[in-house]
């Protein structure tokens, strides 16, 4: 994918993907490509006509999907882009001490326009209950470096269980790091995620701090 960044493009996604030392395109990239690696075979089979993007930053996630699915010839699906840019430091809980100068819905529309998105709609989770904005939305849910990662999966799982439909499959980018709770296979099967049916979790798709979670239907 060829990516398409602005001057005022670069702040954000320097933050949001870390690792500074190369290009913020070739670490677009060589991130995005890893994650697929772990989630591309499920979600072309799926082929989701909606997906949920929670924590979407500037829209890179959405971005690279539309991208794989023109490539395999899958109509584009309907993208609802969830995140904030101006949340109190009230919700320290969930994630978003430092959102106001983590993102900007403004930078992320611009993002989206010039790296070929225009099928989505956007929620601003500024409150804890935005997030029922987004019930039984999603084909597919998904939530790279945001949902398990900002927010300790304990703290949304609640959330995740409400928006998700029976059907719904769940896709979450989750830490690997030494500072950030890494999540044992054990604990996401039997704890977090036994009310669903399916848990496939890739630990071979350790590579930039995150590995990858999905989580199909619910029981
Ligand atoms: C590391 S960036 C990842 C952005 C994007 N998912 C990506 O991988 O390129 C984390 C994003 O999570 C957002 N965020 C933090 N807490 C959140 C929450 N509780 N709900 C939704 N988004 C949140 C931040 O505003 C930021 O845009």
């Amino acid at each position: 994918m060829r990516w398409i960044f602005t001057a005022r493009m670069l702040k954000f996604a320097n933050m949001q993907v870390t690792g500074a030392s190369i290009p913020i395109e070739e670490r677009y990239e060589k991130l995005s490509a890893a994650e697929w690696d772990g989630y591309g075979d499920k979600i072309l089979e799926l082929k989701p006509k909606k997906i949920v993007d929670i924590a979407c930053g500037l829209g890179r996630v959405s971005a690279y999907i539309a991208d794989q699915f023109k490539r395999a010839d899958i109509p584009e699906p309907r993208f609802t882009m969830c995140d904030s840019d101006n949340s109190p430091a009230a919700r320290p809980e969930y994630g978003f001490k430092t959102s106001q100068f983590y993102n900007s819905f403004v930078v992320m529309f611009e993002f989206l326009r010039k790296n070929g998105i225009s099928n989505y709609e956007y929620v601003d989770v500024e409150r804890p209950q935005d997030y029922e904005l987004l019930d039984g939305r999603g084909d597919v849910i998904i939530s790279m470096l945001g949902l398990g990662f900002h927010v300790p999966l304990a703290d949304c799982i609640d959330d995740l269980y409400r928006m998700a439909r029976e059907d719904t499959t769940i896709i979450l980018g989750i830490p690997s790091i030494e500072d950030m709770p890494d999540w044992e296979e054990e604990q996401i099967r039997e704890d977090l995620f036994s009310a669903w049916e399916v848990v496939d979790i890739k630990p071979e798709i350790r590579t930039h701090q995150t590995r990858i979670a999905i989580i199909g239907g619910k029981i």
